[in-house]
């Protein structure tokens, strides 16, 4: 594997730029080993961008994880019980399919207006809660969200075939992978061992179609995390057009 190392400050929005202009991400660790750290970096990068070129459809089995972006106005749909989680994926089809509907009439290719993250903090927990619905909606979603710019954030602990079915797995081109409990875990993320051998946190794999690299994870200090969250949500009311 190709070694990377690069200060935390100095690469902080490149990285998680880069990561938001991907497809779709599936981010890959053990328990503990920063899955939400980058889940928070990626929203805090996104944050730069007003509600109208950013919207956050959130997936929060673990209904801790991401519960802090709720009152955003990028947040178009929170969820955390299972009925609701199911809703809020059909509600990301829908956007997607009115977004064809539209690139259709303009005769374009690539939708050219806000970008829509589902974030799902924790893959395996929403699979499980109801697969026989979950499974073909994001199977859809990661196959055509792409060219409507919905993008795809998810995390997990279990990278297994059986958690993340193959034909959902090989949209996911763009993965980051953290420690890993076992050999076989990094070999199911990224195809080769070593992720079992990182740090507890603070160091990742982050591979794409380029390449893959090692990375410094960087970790946004919890001040500046609020102070962004507060400007928003004091926006929020002025925000008339959502
Ligand atoms: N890149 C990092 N830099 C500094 N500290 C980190 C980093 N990543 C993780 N940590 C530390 O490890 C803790 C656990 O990280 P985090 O909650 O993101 O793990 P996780 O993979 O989401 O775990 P779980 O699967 O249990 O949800 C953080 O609260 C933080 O203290
Ligand atoms: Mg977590």
């Amino acid at each position: 594997m190709k070694r990377v190392w690069t200060t935390p400050q100095g690469q902080y929005f490149s990285l998680y730029r880069d990561m938001l202009k991907q497809p779709h991400l599936l981010i890959a660790g053990a328990t503990g080993s920063g899955k939400s750290v980058v889940i928070n970096g990626l929203v805090y990068t996104a944050l730069y961008d007003s509600p109208a070129a950013v919207q956050f459809i959130l997936i929060d089995p673990k209904r801790v994880e991401l519960v802090d972006y709720k009152p955003l106005p990028h947040t178009v749909q929170y969820a955390s019980e299972p009925g609701k989680m199911v809703q809020a994926l059909e509600k990301a089809m829908e956007i997607t399919e009115t977004r064809y509907r539209a690139m259709q009439a303009q005769r374009v290719k690539k939708y050219s207006g806000a970008a829509l993250y589902v974030i799902i903090d924790e893959l395996a927990d929403l699979m499980t809660t109801d697969r026989r619905h979950v499974q073909p909606l994001l199977q859809r979603l990661a196959q055509i969200g792409r060219a409507a710019n919905v993008h795809i954030i998810a995390a997990t602990q279990c990278p297994l075939a059986a958690v993340i079915p193959t034909p959902i797995k090989v949209n996911f081109d763009a993965r980051v992978a953290l420690r890993t409990r076992s050999a076989q875990d990094s070999r199911n993320i990224l195809g080769v061992k070593g992720c079992e051998l990182l740090p507890r946190y603070g160091q990742g794999y982050y591979m794409t179609p380029d390449g893959l690299t090692l990375y410094n994870i960087p970790m946004q200090d919890p001040a500046s995390v609020k102070t962004m969250l507060d400007y928003w949500k004091r926006q929020k009311p002025r925000l008339k057009w959502r």
